[in-house]
């Protein structure tokens, strides 16, 4: 280890990057710039030949359509099916008897499936649902723990045509409804229960008011994963096992247009309305099977762990879709980093010999807490690749994530990108990219990525500005589900021509990126994306609140933590019960994840003169740091009433 990185004084800019060991180069599927070299002298035959990488029904007849921006389309007239990509290509290709899926359960419990057996259950399940009538087109949503069965439902849904839209599982009822409704699913698909710390979370009989209320709704299917009970409603509650005992295990797939929709995610923005991000068939694919093969350096021996939850879009495109393309073993655990014991990943890393691991910067916070005899103790050998998604890592657990669990010996792949984007956008290629911690490095082939100023001119080394995307990537959100003229809006109307990614960032000298976080009002809590408004608007839909400001505030493990100001209607007193009472509202409303760690009761909130809310001096306050300007305030005085209620706190 070379001790000069342990100093954080040491500015990034001197830092000398870490290479990768001669020995991961020589393995290396990209060992030199070569690919970067042949994405710049041409980026659409760049990216047309990626797509040879896929099996296509019938080959496109153009790489990019862009007469209609924003609304590009990407492998004009190619058709393909997602499934048969990530299934039936691997079986016809002698790869049938490889593992394709690993799974533990929180409880012990495994399962473990080749190709051929993860697609005999895909066609069954794909005939289950177009039993019930389900089509090309159709939405289903997804609401279900990490279980093998959750995978087989979106692989069944891309089969026959349908769209899925998966819902976080730790997402309440109530935003699981709204999601019903915007999507107008007409089937749902859940499990009675969720594993989580020993306990059952109920499921399917914690969702019975979202499904009643849901017209759309035509058939619940249930995987029964805990026994936790319910009151199954006739006519439309169904079991998974049912449907799956009957069904037959081969099903013709659907021939696909490359722009036919593939799947919603919905994903916070920045009005209380969650933006249902759209993507589509042939360029997501080609998008996250080029990225998968070549950022993780896929190798056919290798077991491939991502931690995040299928709920999000890293579990969309690095769980599912990316290393199945591929044909690698995806390994899923149900459970949490701390259950039975803090040592459960690396438990389950030296038992199942896993080669990559991909996490969020915030679980290494908590690794590193939790202190290095969990990790100490294991055989963590295995192991030749790191990634980080999600958010900025900080260099202090960039660095202790290579020394303790990569034995300095593993490069580690900072990840960014997006839900938008689909795919990995700024990350080394791991046998050819210096790296610096805390820096996602460059862009990937292919894709133009830059840092510009308020006019959208770039800006020098070392000089902070907004983040941008160029030029049209395959893996690109199409639309907002709906809503087009948000889509334009929201990303493209900033700086005309480029992608506005809401992120801040700067260069170095050496071109590096640095990305500083989120620029609008936007929170990422944990790696998990929060917008200020929706937990705004969940405040005030209770009766007692009036108006409401939302702040991330800097947080050691969870990198933003929630702190809301509050104000009361006349004549209800704040109290800790009220404090209590709030944060179970917005629990509800949205999810665990969004509960406000802080919430603090003020007579009026700091407004512009305008009345737009300074959340800016709000941060300001929650963060102990002197104010800044405050002349645009329209009543100053609010700002040290604030003040003094926080400090008294
Ligand atoms: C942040 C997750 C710094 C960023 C894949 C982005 C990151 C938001 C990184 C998207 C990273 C993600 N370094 N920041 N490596 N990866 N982010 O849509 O602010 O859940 O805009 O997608 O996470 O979050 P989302």
């Amino acid at each position: 280890m070379d001790e000069r990185k342990h100093d954080k004084n040491v500015s990034e800019n001197e830092v000398k990057p870490f290479q990768p060991s001669v020995n991961f180069v020589e393995q290396a599927k990209v060992k030199d710039d070569s690919l970067y070299r042949e994405a710049e002298n041409d980026r659409l035959a760049f990216w047309s030949k990626m797509a040879e990488n896929i099996e296509w029904m019938e080959k496109w007849d153009q790489v990019l359509d862009d007469q209609n921006p924003p609304f590009y389309k990407w492998f004009i007239n190619g058709k393909l099916n997602v499934s048969v990509n990530c299934l039936d290509r691997h079986v016809n290709n002698g790869r049938g008897d490889k593992q394709a899926l690993l799974f533990e359960g929180e409880n012990g419990d495994t399962v473990s499936l080749t190709y051929k057996e993860l697609l005999n259950e895909v066609c069954k399940f794909s005939n289950a649902l177009k039993g019930l009538g389900i089509g090309k087109g159709d939405a289903v949503t997804i609401w279900m723990p990490m279980i093998p069965e959750a995978i087989t439902a979106m692989l069944a849904c891309t089969r026959i045509g349908a769209v899925h839209s998966v819902v976080f599982g730790g997402f309440s009822p109530e935003a699981l409804k709204d999601r019903i409704k915007d999507s107008e699913s007409k089937l749902v698909i859940t499990a009675d229960g969720a594993n989580r710390r020993g306990k059952e979370i109920p499921m399917r009989s914690a969702a019975e008011e979202a499904l009643d209320q849901s017209p759309t709704v035509e058939k619940v299917i249930i995987v029964e994963r805990t026994g936790t009970s319910y009151q199954p409603k006739e006519g439309r509650d169904l079991l998974w096992e049912d449907l799956m005992k009957d069904a037959e295990d081969s099903c013709e797939p659907e021939i696909m247009d490359a722009e036919d929709p593939l799947f919603i995610l919905y994903s916070s923005g920045t009005t209380g309305k969650p933006k249902g991000i759209l993507h589509t068939t042939g360029g997501y694919l080609v998008g996250v099977d080029t990225t998968f093969r070549y950022v993780f350096d896929h190798r056919e021996e290798d077991i491939y762990w991502c931690t995040a939850d299928i709920g999000w879009i890293t579990g969309h495109s690095y769980i599912v879709y990316g290393p199945l393309s591929a044909g690698s073993t995806t390994f899923i655990y149900e459970g949490t980093p701390d259950y039975p014991a803090r040592d459960r990943f690396w438990e389950l890393i030296e038992k199942y010999k896993i080669t990559i691991f991909y996490t969020a910067p915030t679980a290494i916070r908590s690794f590193m807490r939790w202190g290095n005899q969990h990790p100490d103790k294991r055989d963590l050998s295995s192991l030749r690749l790191l990634g980080s998604v999600g958010e900025p890592i900080n260099p202090e657990a960039w660095l202790w994530y290579h020394e303790h669990i990569g034995n300095a010996n593993c490069p580690i792949v900072d990840t960014w990108w997006q839900t938008e984007t689909g795919m990995i956008m700024i990350t080394p290629l791991p046998g050819v990219t210096g790296l610096k911690p805390g820096s996602a490095t460059m862009a990937f082939p292919g894709i133009e990525a830059d840092v510009v100023d308020d006019q959208g001119n770039s800006t020098g080394p070392g000089q902070r500005g907004f983040l941008v995307i160029k030029s049209p990537w395959p893996a690109m959100l199409r639309t907002l589900y709906k809503d087009p003229e948000r889509f334009e809006n929201t990303y493209w109307k900033q700086y005309p021509g480029l992608y506005f990614t809401g992120d801040g960032a700067w260069k170095d000298g050496d071109g590096y990126f640095w990305i500083m976080g989120r620029v609008d009002d936007v929170l990422n809590i944990s790696g998990h994306r929060i917008g200020t408004m929706e937990v705004e608007s969940a405040l005030v839909e209770h009766p007692s609140v009036t108006e409401a400001a939302v702040i991330g505030k800097v947080h050691e493990i969870k990198g933003h933590s929630i702190t809301s100001f509050v104000t009361l209607k006349e004549g209800v007193e704040g109290s800790d019960d009220l404090v209590q009472e709030l944060k179970a509202h917005v629990g509800k409303k949205i999810g665990a994840i969004a509960r406000p760690e802080e919430i603090f009761f003020t007579y009026e909130l700091p407004k512009t003169r305008s009345g737009k809310i300074m959340r800016r001096l709000l941060r300001d306050i929650a963060e102990q740091r002197d104010l800044g300007d405050v002349t645009t305030l329209m009543d100053p005085q609010v700002v040290s009433a604030i003040k003094e209620g926080y400090k008294e706190k």
